[in-house]
């Protein structure tokens, strides 16, 4: 059994009072790899920023939960080599069973998320308080989740909503006792977050989504004031990687993403935390399917993991700045 403190990890509870009171959002990135991990943390040293490494369950099949633990023990190293000791958060992302968490918690997570949002409310309730309960013991930040983000194929749409429902926050947060919740208010995960007939065409023909429901965002922090929010599913599908890869023999159809300045905007409320994978995957799929295509005789995997890692670092320093509004609150 690990404590995070002794691996220079920290849970999310300071981070996300500074990140309330500074009205920015903390970036939680997905990583299963080392290149992924050399991104972030280069990204996040270099913009002066927080940042959440987050392992999901198919994190943990695909690299192993263990190795990841040490990459992220490493992570806490690569930082102050790189010149700056930034807090650093491991964070299971969708914990589906207390087991899970307990896993995690035991071998050195300084934060897990259990996902009960499919349950019925009273299950999802039990189940969280029971993750709560063995995570504060050992100072564990724990994540929980009201609603459920549609997937591409749900209808988006009144009748089908998913969306949190703002009358049950308080009750959820106050029984369970976690230290944030995840909502639904419009985001989704993957690259086809929206159906193109679900968007309106601008002036310039680019396809526009449906905006997030702040209404719903604004009526939860009414109930829970100063509580952090947290908002998965919020890449943006940049359509610059979605063209490089098309360009390059990729068979991407209809990706549409949450516009950039929406994210900025709920950043700047209760929101506190807000996860983007697919936006990675995009950029270093782009990065090695041009390298694929343009230098053909190329077979050392660092002369394309090397591009496709610089173009993930430069995609997590703009989110940070331009979209988080994370960077340079670290002294
Ligand atoms: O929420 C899902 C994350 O993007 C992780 O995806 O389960 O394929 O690792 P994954
Ligand atoms: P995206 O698929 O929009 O990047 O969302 C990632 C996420 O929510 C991970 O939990
Ligand atoms: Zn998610």
């Amino acid at each position: 059994m690990v404590n995070y403190k002794e691996l220079g990890l920290v849970n999310t509870r300071e981070m996300f009072k500074k990140a309330m009171a500074g009205k920015y959002a903390i970036a939680a990135f997905n990583f299963n790899n080392m290149e992924q991990m050399q991104a972030i943390i280069q990204a996040a040293v270099e913009c002066k920023s927080p940042v959440i490494l987050q392992v999901s369950s198919g994190a943990r099949k695909y690299a192993n939960q263990t190795l990841l633990r040490y990459m992220a023990q490493g992570a806490v190293e690569y930082a102050k080599e790189l010149g700056l000791n930034i807090p650093i958060t491991l964070h299971l992302d969708h914990g589906d069973s207390f087991e899970l968490c307990k896993s995690c918690i035991d071998m050195g997570f300084s934060s897990v998320m259990i996902d009960g949002s499919h349950l019925p409310y009273e299950e999802n309730v039990a189940l969280t308080k029971k993750v709560v309960e063995y995570a504060h013991q050992f100072d564990v930040t724990v994540e929980g989740e009201l609603g459920v983000l549609a997937g591409v194929e749900d209808e988006v749409s009144a009748e089908h909503h998913t969306y949190t429902e703002p009358e049950q926050v308080e009750d959820f947060v106050k029984k369970t006792g976690v230290d944030s919740l995840a909502i639904s208010i419009g985001t989704s995960h993957g690259a086809n977050k929206f159906k193109p007939e679900q968007c309106t065409r601008n002036a310039d023909g680019i396809l526009v989504p449906p905006p997030l429901r702040f209404d719903i965002l604004k009526e939860i922090e009414k109930r829970i004031p100063g509580f952090p929010i947290v908002l998965h599913g919020s890449s943006s599908v940049p359509q610059d990687k979605v063209a490089i890869i098309n360009k390059y023999g990729g068979a991407l159809k209809d990706a549409i993403g949450i516009p950039e300045e929406q994210l900025r905007e709920a950043a700047k409320s209760a929101v506190c935390k807000i996860n983007i994978d697919s936006d990675g995957r995009l950029a270093m799929t782009a990065a090695v399917r041009e390298i694929f295509a343009t230098k053909p005789a190329e077979f050392d995997p660092r002369k394309y993991l090397g591009p496709a890692r610089d173009s993930l670092k430069e995609l997590y320093k703009h989110k940070l700045t331009n979209v988080l509004g994370s960077a340079n609150t670290v002294e």
